[in-house]
């Protein structure tokens, strides 16, 4: 208001000479401003709801302990579950890659962009998937944008779990099938959506981990739907790679149930403390995707550091399961003293502890309390979770200490008074 009240006098001065010089300028900024009015109103209204989002700056290196303004605050809400982020053997392994291929790849896939480093990670993930075939992407966003915007077709039938990822979801709502959604133990419901006849084919579509529970999907009622109805399943292991399953291979892996997965989803920006995404499949899905899937084609390929540092992750995933075992004590031992403080984890089984609060303002004060005792953990808000559900999503790393999660439990006992 003041600020228009301000441009306003300008242009008044300025109507009669007195600041010509600057008219045009400020002008210009008039218009600038007023157009975006509505979005101002609806920033506003956001945050009248505590439901503002402004993103964290760490200015150091990641890891359980990072600086953020200054200040040395344990972390608890990042994705670097095997602090990989910053290991000596991924920077190595990314700056020989720098110093042999440069930065940039230079072009999409189907172009130049297609360099060694982009052939070697594929093998990886197929020898470690024991899939024929598999395909990287910019991110496992992108990843699962491509796969379900293009596979699913009119005719098809497409099934989401109600709480999966919002890479899932949106792609899901952009695709030519019908799409529907499924609650998780209503096999009922899921069992009429593709016992119907109407569709060619059908789809499941599930997380192994859910993102904001930590808890895992039915993945083996969903490998015995898809074969009694034909189905073809797709699992998301976005928060299971690296952190469970024979050489980190994920939750499917780790239920015996690899061979029945019919495309696994994964991410290099969580456990393997990159970035990228990718899928795993047949060869022909694979071919397929490169012919057909326009957020493989339209797009520059990944930096080829960055999928040498994605491999030098896969064997780091053989190499060290000691991590998964540390990540998995630290997961337990949080999750126990939660509990005996009385707090809501929801159906946690993994190293992604929610502490559900319900109000988002409540959620927002406690947050940002451990702020102040030295913990960083973001209040997550709906429409990332369900409206009443807001709450902490507490991700342990593997090298968190006993004492740091210690400290966290006391320290949310005291921001709760
Ligand atoms: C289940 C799931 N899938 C996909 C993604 C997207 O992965 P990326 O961060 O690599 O884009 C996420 C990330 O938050 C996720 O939780």
């Amino acid at each position: 208001m003041y600020l228009s009240q301000l441009i306003n006098a300008f242009g008044f001065l300025a109507t009669f000479g007195i600041i010509s010089p600057k008219l045009n300028f400020i002008q210009i900024e008039k218009d600038k401003l007023s157009n975006f009015d509505w979005l101002k109103t609806e920033l506003e209204l956001l945050k009248s709801n505590d439901m503002l989002r402004t993103p964290l700056c760490i200015d150091s290196a990641q890891g359980p302990v990072v600086s953020i303004g200054g200040e040395e605050k344990v972390l608890f809400c990042s994705n670097n579950y095997l602090n990989l982020a910053n290991d000596p053997v991924i920077v190595a392994a990314a700056e020989k890659s720098l110093k042999k291929f440069g930065y940039g790849s230079a072009a999409s896939r189907l172009l130049s962009g297609t360099m060694a480093p982009h052939i070697e990670l594929e093998g990886a993930i197929a020898n470690l998937l024991e899939k024929q075939a598999t395909l990287v992407f910019g991110s496992g966003f992108t990843t699962n944008q491509a796969l379900i915007k293009t596979l699913p077709q009119k005719g098809d039938l497409l099934l989401l779990d109600k709480l999966d990822h919002a890479s899932i979801m949106d792609a899901g709502q952009n695709c030519a099938a019908d799409f529907r959604t499924y609650r998780r133990g209503d096999d009922e419901k899921l069992e009429k959506l593709l016992a119907s006849e109407k569709y060619n084919r059908k789809f499941i579509i599930t997380e192994s981990i859910f993102s904001m529970d930590g808890d895992f999907a039915e993945l083996a009622k969903l490998v015995e739907l898809k074969n009694k109805y034909s189905a073809i399943l797709i699992v998301d292991e976005a928060h299971a790679l690296g952190c469970m399953g024979k050489d980190g291979a994920g939750l499917s892996s780790k239920l015996g149930l690899l061979g029945e997965i019919d495309i696994i989803v994964g991410t290099f920006s969580k456990a393997a403390g990159c970035t990228g995404g990718f899928l795993a499949s047949e060869k022909c899905v694979v071919d397929y995707l490169i012919n057909k899937a326009r957020d493989f084609i339209y797009t520059t390929a990944p930096a080829s550091a960055n999928c040498a540092a994605a491999k030098a992750a896969i064997e780091i995933f053989k190499a060290q399961p000691q991590r998964r075992q540390r990540l998995k004590e630290n997961a337990d031992y949080l999750r126990s003293r939660f509990k005996k403080l009385g707090l809501n984890v929801g159906q946690s089984q993994s190293h992604i502890v929610p502490v559900i609060i319900g109000d988002n303002k409540k959620t927002l004060e406690i947050s940002k309390k451990l702020f102040e005792a030295g913990f960083a953990a973001v209040a997550i808000r709906p429409p990332t979770v369900a409206i009443g559900s807001a709450r902490l999503r507490i991700s342990l790393q593997c090298d968190h200490t006993k004492e740091q999660i210690d400290s966290l439990c006391e320290a949310i006992e005291n921001a709760r008074k």
